[in-house]
């Protein structure tokens, strides 16, 4: 018998070695944008929390230039992994890229992330908190699943419990959200949609 897990879904998830040198001065940097400028909600899934227009990564701190090798390494190997070493390689990707800041009790509502291949959430400061507060939740793409076939293999949902330094990538077209944490510190994330050609 030929058996085949078929659509299966590719989540990774990549931690910066370096996340303890920059996340500090990223961490003021979005602080201080978020000063600056209103939120840009418009069309954004979100509960309350500040969101940056696009262009995070043109900024010049040296930081910044840090994390983008980090994003840009990181998702060459997700693409060698997902379709192919010579794709991964010879790709062109275009990085659209924001900030997010949110407080206790703001959150993201399941939404996607339309119009790009892949997603990444970088986490910069992450307020300590129980499970399943702050953690990042992703709902199956293949509905059908909710109607019946052993549990134990078909879960609906899969959640990620994020560190700082911690970079997910995901497909764009999958649907997730974040759960709100109660109290503690400002959480602050950078995210970006990817094109691949
Ligand atoms: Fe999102």
């Amino acid at each position: 018998m030929k058996l085949v897990n078929a659509f299966a879904t590719p989540i990774a998830v990549k931690h910066y070695p370096k996340a303890s040198e920059i996340n500090d001065a990223l961490h003021r940097i979005i602080l201080s944008m978020s000063r600056e400028a209103p939120s840009d909600d418009a069309g954004r899934a979100h509960v309350g929390g500040w969101y940056s227009r696009g262009g995070f990564l043109a900024r010049k701190e040296p930081e910044v230039t840090q994390l983008q090798g980090f994003f840009s390494r990181s998702l060459r190997k997700y693409l060698a992994g997902v379709v192919s070493e010579e794709f991964a390689q010879a790709a062109k990707i275009n990085l659209h890229t924001w900030v997010a800041l949110t407080q206790a009790r703001e959150y993201q509502p399941p939404h996607v992330h339309a119009k790009s291949h892949i997603s990444g959430v970088y986490y910069v400061n992450v307020p300590d908190c129980p499970q399943p507060q702050g953690d990042l939740e992703f709902i199956t793409p293949v509905g059908e699943q909710e109607l019946d076939f052993f549990a134990s293999i078909s879960a609906t949902s899969y959640k990620v419990r994020p560190r700082p330094g911690d970079l997910v990538l995901f497909p764009s077209y999958l649907r997730h959200y974040t759960h709100p944490f109660f109290e503690g510190a400002d959480r602050s994330l950078v995210v970006f949609t990817a094109t691949c050609y």
